[in-house]
């Protein structure tokens, strides 16, 4: 693969969620150390504060700021992108990258299903307010961490919270489903605008997603970390996505390994997109 750590970020402005760990730390790292000014998004101060210092020395910048947001919460998610909007002018690139796998179902302050509000809806809104910052800074890219799991999600307008049958897995590949359908939607409303969004799967990556996915046999991914691949490698198709001149100009397209590949049959339904779309308009209060 591409070493794509070789093109400079200078003057860009990435904002990275769920950076204070895993993947989304080494993304940092990785766009920081390219020259990008890079704001991490955390929902918890003291480990944010301990993960900005470490990417602050593993990258060599000072341009390195961390922002608080929990993502189960849209008042939250709102004050989020208020604060950054009247601290910043910039915004080139937008790296939804947070994520969680929740064993039992858990509702959020909102009222939704956990899995389904972190990692989709909260980066739907995230992603419809900062829109105006990212147009006016086009060129701009929105990249959106989905998962091979989406493969066999489907978007159950029924029982799109899982109160019947909840299962770790369901509800998990529900929510990246939703967001490579978010991810078409979105670059066609975008065409024409220098604002690209596309998807990925970051491949199997030995991070903490793992330990509250399987709950007691969590035990099983101590052993299987030994054949995944480190959140540094893990990062890799996310920072290609994010800086590099070959994807430039493309468009609501799914990679994994820094390429593109064919999603489900299910995520090409643009039926399916637009009601998505309009549903989670509804659902997180925007007109
Ligand atoms: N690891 C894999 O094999 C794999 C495979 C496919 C896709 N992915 C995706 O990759 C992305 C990164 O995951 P990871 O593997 O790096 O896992 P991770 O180490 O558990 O990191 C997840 C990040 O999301 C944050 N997060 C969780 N709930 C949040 C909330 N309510 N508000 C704000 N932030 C929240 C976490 O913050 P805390 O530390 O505070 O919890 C953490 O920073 C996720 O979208 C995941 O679904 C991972």
């Amino acid at each position: 693969m591409e070493d794509v750590r070789t093109h400079s970020m200078a003057g860009k402005t990435c904002v990275i969620t769920g950076a204070n760990a895993g993947i989304g730390k080494a993304s940092a790292e990785q766009l920081a150390g390219m020259g990008a000014r890079v704001v991490m998004v955390c929902r918890a101060r003291e480990k944010g504060e301990r993960a900005k210092a470490q990417v602050e020395t593993k990258s060599g910048s000072r341009a390195v700021e961390l922002m608080l947001a929990d993502l189960a919460s849209f008042d939250s998610v709102r004050a989020l992108a208020r604060e950054y909007q009247e601290g910043h002018d910039s915004l080139h690139v937008l790296l939804n990258n947070a994520g969680l796998a929740r064993i039992r179902r858990s509702l959020t302050v909102d009222g939704f299903e956990t899995t389904f509000q972190v990692n989709y809806l909260s980066h739907f809104l995230l992603t419809n307010l900062l829109l105006p910052s990212l147009k006016k800074n086009a060129p701009s890219r929105i990249v959106n961490v989905s998962s091979v799991a989406h493969y066999g999600g489907h978007v159950d307008f029924g029982d799109l919270q899982m109160e019947r049958g909840y299962g770790v897995m369901r509800a998990y590949s529900q929510s990246k489903l939703a967001l490579v359908l978010f991810t078409r939607e979105l670059a066609r409303r975008l065409e024409g605008t220098s604002v690209t969004a596309n998807c990925l799967h970051p491949g199997t990556v030995a991070t903490n997603i793992w330990g509250s996915a399987l709950g007691p046999a969590s035990f099983l991914a101590k052993i299987t970390r030994l054949f995944m691949l480190s959140p540094e490698k893990g990062a890799e198709t996310q920072v290609y996505l994010a800086s590099s001149p070959d994807v430039e100009a493309v468009s609501g397209k799914y990679f994994e390994a820094n390429r593109e590949k064919r999603s489900s049959a299910e995520s090409y339904e643009e039926a399916l997109a637009e009601r998505l779309w309009d549903a989670s308009g509804a659902m997180v209060g925007l007109g």
